[in-house]
């Protein structure tokens, strides 16, 4: 394996002990807990990008006028990475999210990190941190290693204008499975009233501030008794969006996969990416078009919508089986069966843990 060099290593003299870690890889839940160590890469504008390192997980120190707390100025990541049953340690097109990175860099005038950077990273944390990647304990286990690459605004200044000093992180925390029903279909919630982006917004972009937007539908839908909410767009209220964290697909009789087409307000899911090329070489046809809430309705009335599943890195795969509305519940006949969500969940599985042939050539 090529070791990322860029990095200095400064290792932590106060480890995890074995046996604590190894308690925790048992049951890790979702982004509970986290590594010894983080990386760091620095940026002001007179220097660039400088300081890489992998250092002690830990407090940061931020000055309370730093304008990320105050503007929000802050983009994220999440990527998975996977033991292998050769032990080695794979992650899943690292390109495509170091790329989604900069897109979302430019959105919220932050300065773009190269691919290099990025996955150089990962690649340092995790031969830094390689014991905290879980060891899947049969063929129905996902759990893995969450790596969350973010960068903040880090400058102190309380004028609104892009920042001049930024920091980029990234930790790392052992994930089992994102939701705790396993792949049981779950109920999502439609927000008639909130909207999570409008046109030449932020929505494309992986920004702290959609997940903000969208926490007061998370409770109303929490409320209702769903676990997530369905976004529609904010111009004409028909068209559905996503989830939020999650893209939405729809599976149809005929054979067709149907998910919302990339706008500015949809976030590009590097799952939602994957799954439209193994569907079409599953023999499914996939069709990237506006698929609005009466279609939906009418869909799963008439039995010609058979499954809708949401797909992203935490939550992989989840079948969906009704849509709570405030005077409706669209359910889908047999409550979505969920065939080809599970298929097509196997598929992608099997890949990332290596039980497969990487034919695609997503593993790096
Ligand atoms: C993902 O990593 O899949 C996300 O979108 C972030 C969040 C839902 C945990």
């Amino acid at each position: 394996a090529q070791l990322e060099t860029r990095f200095e290593i400064l290792p932590t003299n106060q480890p995890m002990a074995d046996e604590i870690r190894d308690n925790v890889l048992q049951n890790p839940g979702f982004g509970k807990h986290f590594t010894d160590h983080m990386a760091h890469v620095r940026w002001t504008v007179d220097a660039d990008w400088h300081g890489h390192q992998v250092r002690p997980y830990g407090p940061l120190t931020l000055d309370p006028a730093a304008s990320v707390l105050h503007y929000g100025q802050e983009i994220f990541e999440g990527i998975k990475a996977y033991r292998h049953a050769d032990g080695s340690i794979w992650t899943f097109r690292p390109e495509k999210n170091a790329e989604r990175f900069r897109r979302s860099a430019r959105r919220l005038a932050l300065p773009e990190l190269s691919d290099d950077d990025f996955i150089g990273s990962l690649k340092a944390l995790l031969a830094q941190d390689h014991a905290w990647v879980p060891t899947p304990a049969s063929d129905a286990d996902e759990c893995s290693l969450y790596l969350r690459p973010f960068m903040i605004a880090s400058e102190a200044f309380l004028g609104v204008r892009p920042a001049h000093e930024v920091d980029y992180y990234v930790i790392a925390s052992p994930a089992a499975a994102y939701f705790k029903g396993g792949i049981e279909p779950v109920s999502i919630w439609l927000s008639s009233h909130y909207k999570r982006a409008a046109p030449g917004g932020t929505g494309f972009a992986k920004c702290g501030g959609n997940y903000a937007a969208s926490l007061a539908a998370q409770k109303e839908a929490a409320a209702n008794g769903c676990s997530q909410v369905a976004f529609l767009d904010a111009a004409e209220n028909k068209w559905i969006e996503e989830l939020g964290g999650m893209n939405l697909f729809f599976v149809y009789k005929d054979g067709r996969i149907v998910t919302p087409r990339l706008t500015d307000t949809i976030l590009e899911g590097v799952t939602r990416n994957s799954v439209l090329t193994l569907a079409k070489d599953a023999g499914l046809t996939p069709e990237e078009r506006a698929i609005s809430i009466d279609e939906w309705r009418e869909g799963a009335a008439s039995g010609e919508i058979t499954e809708v599943f949401a797909c992203g890195t935490a939550a992989v795969i989840t079948p969906v089986g009704e849509l709570v509305t405030e005077n409706e519940r669209i359910r889908l006949q047999g409550n979505g069966n969920s065939e080809v969500a599970k298929r097509i969940r196997k598929t992608l599985l099997d890949l990332q843990y290596g039980r497969s042939d990487d034919k695609y050539g997503w593993l790096t």
